[in-house]
């Protein structure tokens, strides 16, 4: 099978086991369930992004960046969703009164806008002119790990793994930034 397509259907399987688990198999709290499976996934895909150059010599998968890039988007689309259909029930009001006055949502909020922004100048066209703001992808890095952990009354084993992960991440891309390690 084409790579490609591989890729493309590997991103969309979280969202069928989504499915599957919600509406087929029954969770206590759907509305949560939703939030943490989609914000989990979504948080994932942005830190895959971030880490496809680091990993690009031994296993090269930069020419699926754009897709891998707009599947994070996608995932935090859908996490947007359930704050603004189930959570707000279309009440903009709500939405921008929890926005303004909540740090763990305006930090979501704005990682969420900055995401959109990548996702409508990723186009080749686009991206041309746009491609240097794409280092905003480094500000959401930040602002949802902040976000992830704002969101967590305690952290499992399972989060602290997560959490290790990006830290590893975002060391190597510093260092690799300020020309102190080469990969
Ligand atoms: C659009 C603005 C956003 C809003 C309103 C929002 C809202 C929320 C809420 C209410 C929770 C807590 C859910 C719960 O456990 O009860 C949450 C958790 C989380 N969000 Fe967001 N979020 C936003 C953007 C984002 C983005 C852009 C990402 C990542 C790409 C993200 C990743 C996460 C993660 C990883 C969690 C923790 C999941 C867990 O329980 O383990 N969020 N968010």
């Amino acid at each position: 099978m084409n790579k490609r397509l591989l890729i493309f259907l590997a991103l969309l399987l979280p969202l069928l086991t989504l499915v599957l688990q919600v509406l087929v198999l029954g969770v206590n709290d759907p509305i949560k369930y939703i939030y943490s499976f989609t914000g989990t996934v979504g948080i994932v895909l942005v830190f895959l992004t971030i880490a496809l150059s680091l990993i690009k010599k031994w296993f090269n998968l930069m020419k699926y960046r754009r897709m891998i890039g707009l599947y994070a988007f996608f995932y935090a689309f859908l996490h947007f969703l359930v704050f603004f259909v189930l959570d707000a029930q279309f009440d903009l009001e709500f939405v921008l009164e929890e926005s303004l006055d909540k740090p763990f949502v305006y930090l979501g909020m704005i990682a969420f806008f900055a995401l959109l922004f990548m996702a409508i100048t990723s186009s080749k066209k686009l991206f041309k002119k746009y491609n240097k703001y794409h280092i905003s992808i480094y500000l959401v890095s930040v602002l949802v790990s902040i976000h992830f952990i704002m969101a967590q009354k305690s952290l499992s084993i399972e989060q602290w793994g997560y959490l290790t992960v990006i830290l590893i991440i975002i060391s190597i891309k510093f260092l690799q930034k300020r020309k102190l390690i080469k990969l």
